[in-house]
């Protein structure tokens, strides 16, 4: 395994405070592979930007950040909470925070004996060439209620509402971004988890991952179709 990886890799994999592990966490789990949370990268740089007074709007200076962007030296609860995450979705605006961060999510990725990333870009920029992509989606205010949970079990003063309106943001700004915007691969399978529980998803993801990997070409190519079948209407 490459370094990064084996720095990464126990900050990524620890549960959050909600007592529900990711889907992909859980994913890594069942298949014994390293796991890495993308997003707690956006988030570290974000941290370090705030606790360095750094100006967000400032490429250069959070470019910097991320080069040395170091997940050991942050809580994880730090950097999961409300504030981070906003200021998470403006440095991953940036085209040279997300070079940065490139190599190492990259070498990650393709480590031998595979791995598992999350992340919205992870399909389309950083693994096109993965083996399995999955697209995991809920209703954004399904994905609110949870995200309130898990914020309000941390402690933090939020309010439903205001978590629904800040996530709504955040879509908005992720999916209209120049560099690597949010969205599906082509060949991504879609799971909308509005209505399923962690268990139900976390089956349906290792059922998808068994049919792909023992499935010849022609049935990936009609999965990707069920893929957008199966797109939710917004
Ligand atoms: O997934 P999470 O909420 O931790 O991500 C925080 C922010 O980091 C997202 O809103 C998004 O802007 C950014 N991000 C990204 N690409 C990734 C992972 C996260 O742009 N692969």
């Amino acid at each position: 395994r490459c370094a990064p990886c084996r720095r990464l890799f126990p900050y990524t994999a620890r549960s959050p405070s909600s007592g529900e592990l990711p889907i992909a966490a859980r994913l890594a789990a069942h298949y014994k592979l390293p796991h890495l949370d993308t997003g707690l990268l956006y988030r570290a740089v974000a941290a370090s930007a705030i606790n360095k007074g750094i100006d967000f709007q400032d490429e250069r200076e959070c470019a910097l950040l991320a080069t040395h962007v170091e997940l050991s030296e942050f809580d994880e609860r730090e950097l999961r909470g409300a504030g981070v995450g906003a200021a998470a979705s403006v440095v991953a605006s940036l085209g040279a925070v997300r070079r940065a961060l490139f190599e190492l999510q990259r070498k990650f990725a393709h480590q031998e004996g595979g791995a598992v990333l999350d992340g919205r870009d992870i399909g389309t920029v950083i693994a096109p060439d993965a083996d399995v992509k999955l697209w995991v989606d809920a209703s954004v205010e399904e994905r609110a209620r949870r995200r309130f949970a898990e914020l309000s079990g941390m402690g933090e003063a939020v309010t439903e509402h205001g978590v629904l309106e800040q996530l709504k943001e955040r879509d908005a700004r992720d999916a209209a971004r120049k560099d690597a915007p949010m969205k599906p691969a082509d060949d991504a399978i879609w799971m909308d988890t509005t209505r399923t529980n962690p268990d139900q998803t976390l089956e349906k993801a290792i059922e998808i991952v068994e049919e792909r990997r023992g499935a010849p070409k022609p049935v990936a190519k009609k999965m990707a179709r069920k893929a957008v079948e199966n797109k939710p209407k917004t």
